[in-house]
């Protein structure tokens, strides 16, 4: 007879997704089992750049500077070299993620962390252990071969990889993190909108020691162009690993246009040709292969399941999305179940997951397509094309450089196509400005307009549906972001005159046994309004308030007193949880 598991929430996959997913649910007590095919977390780099909200989700599960000391910090991301090689011509020099004069200080603002360039295989065994001290239930070589469900419950079948013993866990609702494969998306039937192998990419990991080539233009992209080959995106772009002596080199071709060699021998050779520099010792630690896609699941829920990360959506890796965007799937799905499972929150409250994650992901693969594109230009630019001798190709390098009036012209077109490529590199905006519209938000207010580039820029905002505005605050001894304030629970956030909203939430989290924390925001204040910061971001009067979500997603707002808080409270938290 088959063995039979109860749990609560049953997480497929131990990558950013489910592993921020089981460490988010042991967080907040669920009894939760996560399981993964693999023997342990990412052997190999893979995705890297994290940006300010996954950060801030990592702040928030108390690893902010683990992870930032097994990274490399924001300002070693900053230049993004195209080169002939790294001993070779330097064609172009752009600033990224934020590094520029011109950016340093949107990102700084927007933000009590910074963006960390760290790979799969130093991130994911910290959110591992992460979510293990919370007690996390976490399988490896545990394979999911079939799911199901009913109106009540979700039934899987899973085999221990190592004994062949199959089992079944049976849970309340299950989240299927379980990437680009997904056995969770395909047995369930959630409907994928989009197309699958537009390119095709090889990763070589390696060590090589280019110190002398990097340190004094540090950045998390070397990209690589070769006089002598069929172009597209070039010859390899390195993404820094370890500075300056581990990179991952990413090998994009199209098999309409050539055949690849992916043998070691043929890997080492390229490495050696775009290094351009003999005597640096090469060694290869991995060679994997991946595609381009450009999907994005309709929907992120079927009936007791949810599909967040790659397994909801895939594109390509231009503006660094990917495991990001898993990370915060996961921070959104996360306090949904834990209030649901836990009795707090009406299953209806769960629908707002697919409502708000799934534009985000729409939103993402298209940027990041896009961006994919944009890049593109660039060699065009240079006048470099497919197809070009060797001898052809080095005379257009050296046009480049020349004094005519046509070199001029084309320096002028690569400086267009390198600041147009801001969508992919300082795309502050995209990465930060999620904005949801959804049962879980209660709001008549209307967005404000954008004042720049949506894209570009990220626009704070308190109005119902934003992301709570950072501000700096003193508390004690202490220097904390306003984002800090949200520790896990509801968070009602007020000040001067604001009293009343406390006592009201209170009483109203005792009626719905819940936890509503209350945080006074002010001059002189328990936290302390220093710099006059949170007047300026708030968007509401001393005695107004904000109901924040675990999230940190602002939920309602009142810009003043209202004339019955607690019956304002007690029925905008009916709606949130559901128990209307
Ligand atoms: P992820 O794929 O990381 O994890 C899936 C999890 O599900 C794993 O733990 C796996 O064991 C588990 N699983 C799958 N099927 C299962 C089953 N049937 N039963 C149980 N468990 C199961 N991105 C980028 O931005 N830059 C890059 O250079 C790269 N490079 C890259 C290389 C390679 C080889 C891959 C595979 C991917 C990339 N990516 C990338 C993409 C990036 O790695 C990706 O966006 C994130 O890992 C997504 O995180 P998830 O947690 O959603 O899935």
């Amino acid at each position: 007879m088959t063995t039979t598991i109860d749990t609560d929430v049953l997480v497929v996959g131990a990558g950013p997704c489910g592993l921020t997913a089981s460490a988010l649910l042991a967080r907040y007590g669920v009894d939760a089992i996560t399981v993964s095919r693999f023997p342990s977390t990412a052997h190999t780099p893979r995705a890297h750049i994290t940006n300010q909200r996954a950060m801030e989700i990592f702040r928030d599960l108390g690893i902010e500077s683990e992870v930032r000391a097994a990274g490399i910090s924001n300002e070693q991301m900053g230049e993004n070299v195209w080169a002939t090689s790294f001993a070779g011509t330097e064609l172009a020099r752009a600033r990224s993620w934020g590094t520029g004069t011109d950016r340093r200080s949107d990102y700084d603002g927007a933000s009590p962390t910074s963006m960390t360039n760290i790979g799969q295989h130093k991130l994911e065994p910290i959110l591992r252990a992460a979510a293990e001290k919370r007690g996390a239930d976490i399988r490896f070589n545990t394979e999911l071969v079939e799911i199901r469900q009913d109106d009540d419950h979700v039934y899987a079948t899973v085999r221990d990889r190592e004994t062949a013993d199959t089992y079944q866990i049976r849970a309340k609702y299950a989240f299927g993190a379980d990437g680009g494969r997904s056995t969770v998306v395909e047995q369930i039937g959630f409907h994928m909108d989009g197309e699958t192998g537009l390119g095709f990419a090889v990763n070589v990991w390696l060590e090589a020691d280019l110190t002398k080539y990097r340190a004094h233009r540090p950045g998390a992209l070397f990209f690589t162009l070769q006089p002598g080959r069929d172009f597209w995106l070039g010859s390899g772009t390195y993404v820094t690993v370890e500075p300056w002596n581990e990179f991952v080199l990413i090998v994009m071709y199209d098999p309409a246009v050539e055949q690849i060699d992916v043998s070691e021998e043929a890997m080492l050779a390229r490495a050696r040709k775009t290094i351009g520099d003999d005597d640096v010792e090469i060694t290869i630690k991995n060679i994997s292969q991946w595609q381009i896609n450009h999907v994005v699941a309709k929907e992120y829920r079927k009936g007791r399941v949810f599909i967040g990360g790659d397994a909801a959506h895939r594109h390509p890796p231009a503006n660094g999305l990917g495991s990001n965007t898993s990370v915060q799937d996961a921070n959104n799905i996360a306090w949904k179940l834990a209030m649901v499972v836990s009795g707090q929150a009406d299953d209806s409250l769960l629908d707002s997951y697919s409502q708000e994650r799934q534009p985000v992901g729409r939103q993402v693969v298209d940027r990041a397509m896009a961006s994919v594109e944009l890049l593109g230009k660039l060699t065009p630019a240079f006048g470099i094309t497919a197809g070009q001798d060797e001898q052809q190709g080095w005379e257009t390098i050296h046009e480049y450089f020349g004094d005519s009036p046509d070199s001029e012209r084309k320096r002028e077109a690569v400086q267009a196509v390198l600041d147009a490529n801001d969508y992919q590199f300082n795309c502050h905006g995209v990465e930060l400005g999620q904005r949801y519209a959804s049962g879980g938000i209660v709001s008549t207010d209307p967005m404000p307009p954008y004042t720049r580039d949506p894209e570009l820029y990220y626009h704070p905002t308190s109005t119902p549906g934003a992301v709570l505005p950072h501000a700096w605050l003193q508390h004690g001894d202490d220097r904390v972001s306003t984002l800090d304030l949200v520790d896990g629970n509801f968070t009602v956030i007020t000040g001067i005159g604001g009293d009343d909203w406390l006592s009201a939430a209170s009483e109203v989290a005792g009626e719905l046994g819940i936890v509503i924390d209350g945080r006074k925001v002010g001059p002189r204040e328990e936290y302390d309004d220093v710099f006059g910061e949170w007047k300026k971001a708030s968007e509401i009067h001393d005695a107004g308030v904000l109901i924040v979500r675990p999230d940190r997603h602002v939920a309602w707002r009142a810009t003043s007193m209202s004339d019955d808080p607690l019956g304002a409270l007690r029925s905008v938290m009916a709606s949130l949880t559901g128990r209307g």
